[in-house]
């Protein structure tokens, strides 16, 4: 068992890694269940995860329709096998990666994150996934580089959204490289265990747990490693509204409604809204990033 970070965080809702999971092992018939009890962690309450259900049934992925039931009704079109990565830029290694190929050499985990969106509703979604770092050590930065592009597949002919401008497309986004390097930052391949189903970024989409849902982009299938900062696709198409960083973060409104609070999702119609949190809970690992920053001019 490795762990490969501090499991320090205190908030009940937040939980870093709960448990480590060797693909290998459980393709060798070692079923997760069994996993689990050996790895309890007193210290940290288990969050509740969202539903399947509602994980899977409530998404944005514009490329398949801007409503929230889209992309589970039209997401089936995308062929996802095979597929693969195209990194380049600044790397020693640039070329097209095997999604397969990836995943063979990366060691999967699970990780029970908080998910935030810029629209204030949240969920706990157990991903499975890889490091970033990982990925991006295999094709090997060079010094230098400075951050990060990451672009979705761009087929009109499996994604029905792609004909309506909502967006400039292929949808883009960024990270600076420390951001992209930190360990919380992951590239999931899985929910509950089952391969990541087409509404929710099949084969290998972004999760950075301490910023806004749009900067998770789903079905990658290009990474550039750049010493200028990337275009995002929220940005471009509302700079006033969606900055480079994207931060969770309570104090900095988006300019036509308050990001001090969310609802979680699944509570039904009339839960409670709960305070958000800095940097969505992950402060104590990822406060340290932006040192010194005017956290409102870099949203
Ligand atoms: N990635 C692509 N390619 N296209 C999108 O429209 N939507 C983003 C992000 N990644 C989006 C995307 C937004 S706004 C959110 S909130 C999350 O995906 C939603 O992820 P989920 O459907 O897994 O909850």
């Amino acid at each position: 068992m490795a762990y490969r970070w501090n499991n320090n965080l205190k908030d009940a809702d937040v939980t870093p890694e709960k448990m480590f999971m060797n693909r290998r092992a459980l393709l060798a018939g070692m079923a997760a269940a069994t996993v689990l009890p050996s790895i309890s962690n007193a210290a940290v309450e288990t969050p509740e995860p969202n539903s399947w259900e509602d994980i899977t049934s409530y998404n944005n992925y514009y490329e398949f329709g801007t409503g929230k039931g889209d992309p589970a009704a039209n997401a089936h079109q995308l062929t996802i096998s095979p597929w693969s990565v195209r990194i380049d830029g600044m790397v020693d290694n640039p070329g097209d990666f095997d999604f397969n190929d990836i995943v063979s050499q990366m060691t999967i985990e699970e990780r029970i994150y908080r998910f935030r969106c810029v629209e204030a509703w949240s969920m706990v979604v157990p991903w499975n996934g890889f490091e970033l770092a990982d990925l991006l050590n295999l094709a090997g930065v060079k010094s230098g580089a400075k951050y990060v592009a990451f672009e979705t597949l761009n087929r009109p002919s499996e994604m029905p959204g792609l004909r309506y401008n909502v967006l400039d497309w292929p949808y883009v986004e960024g990270l600076r490289l420390d951001e992209a390097m930190h360990p919380l930052t992951i590239m999931a391949t899985g929910i509950y265990g089952r391969d990541i189903p087409k509404q929710n970024g099949a084969p290998m989409r972004l999760v950075v747990p301490w910023k806004y849902g749009y900067k998770s982009i789903k079905s990658i299938v290009r990474i550039t490693l750049t010493d200028k900062e990337p275009p995002t696709s929220w940005n471009r198409s509302q700079p006033s509204e969606y900055g480079f960083y994207s931060n969770v973060n309570p104090e900095v409104d988006h300019p036509r409604w308050s990001q001090s609070s969310e609802r979680k999702i699944g509570g039904g119609l009339f839960s409670k809204r709960i305070p958000t949190l800095m940097f969505n809970g992950y402060e104590d690992e990822v406060a340290g990033l932006y040192a010194g920053m005017d956290l409102e001019k870099y949203h």
